[in-house]
């Protein structure tokens, strides 16, 4: 199958009461363990790579992996540009063939971030890449993108409708008091937020930041609308572990594949089971 947007998989799953998991893309690893989690659990799945992934990987091997990943899969996958941050990645990224695009323009003003976002959106949808944009400000960590604590801010709802209508998103990415990277005490969710906005703008909604919440705020949070959860961090943390554990039983191991292949089964694992968490389970 083509890569299909971000944008198609939510609206399906807004209608179905689910949620579509967005795992990030560095290698080929990570790709074949989101993959082929999603074709054993048939759940439609999005790749994402962020502007981090991109210079890591370069572009063209980010977008041939994901191109031959969904030719070759049975299940829909998207490719989105995670957290650009500026018009001219977003273009990039559509000339190159991402079918999605998120352009975060949260630490712009208000106005700024509107006008960023509508010009995205212009060029992207007239030719069929779907958009995302953020309103508020996710706190933590994500590659080169750093919000402290006291620069966090969560989305204002009557600030939702508005940027919404003006600026044109096909999803919106909201701040609701999960973060980027692992957590330094017990995230805690603004429900009443949350369903503030799902009641007034009828966009797809994203979580980011949704590494170590727990699974009733999850499940929670796809009840109340979320359609699109990023997960990231997890990852990142079942790799290491997976690494570090057959270098541990092994130190003298020097064969990449049976150091990595060990790491692709773990983040396999942790897929999956977002992608049941996430309700997205045969749903293909
Ligand atoms: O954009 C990517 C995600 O928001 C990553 O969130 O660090 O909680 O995995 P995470
Ligand atoms: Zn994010």
């Amino acid at each position: 199958m083509a890569l299909v947007t971000a944008a198609e998989l939510t609206q399906k799953a807004s209608l179905g009461g689910y949620a579509v998991g967005a795992f990030n893309l560095n290698n080929m690893e990570i790709l074949q363990a989101v993959i082929n989690a999603a074709e054993e659990e048939r759940s439609p799945v999005i790749l994402q790579a962020s502007q981090g992934g991109l210079s890591y990987a370069g572009i063209d091997y980010i977008v041939q992996m994901a191109k031959v990943a969904a030719e070759n899969a049975s299940v829909p996958v998207a490719l989105n540009l995670d957290h650009g941050t500026s018009f001219e990645q977003a273009m990039e990224c559509i000339r190159k063939g991402f079918s999605a695009v998120m352009v975060d323009g949260s630490h712009l003003p208000f106005e700024d971030n509107i006008a960023l976002t509508k010009r995205v959106a212009d060029v992207a949808q007239a030719v069929g890449v779907s958009v995302e944009a953020e309103l508020g400000r996710i706190g933590g960590t994500e590659d080169d993108i750093v919000v402290s604590e006291a620069e966090a801010l969560m989305t204002d709802p009557k600030e939702a409708v508005e940027f919404v209508e003006r600026a044109k998103p096909d999803l919106l990415a909201i701040a609701i008091g999960t973060a980027h990277g692992v957590y330094k005490g017990v995230p805690r969710l603004d429900f009443q937020r949350l369903s503030a906005i799902r009641e007034q703008v009828d966009v797809p909604l994203v979580l980011h930041g949704a590494s170590g919440v727990s699974d009733d705020d999850i499940k929670k949070a796809c009840k109340l609308g979320i359609t699109k959860i990023n997960i990231d961090t997890e990852l990142r943390i079942a790799f290491s572990q997976a690494v570090r554990d057959t270098l541990a039983e092994n130190p003298k191991e020097i064969d990449p594949r049976k150091i990595l292949g060990p790491a692709r089964d773990a983040m396999k694992q942790v897929v999956r089971a977002k992608m049941r968490l996430f309700g997205s389970s045969n749903k293909v």
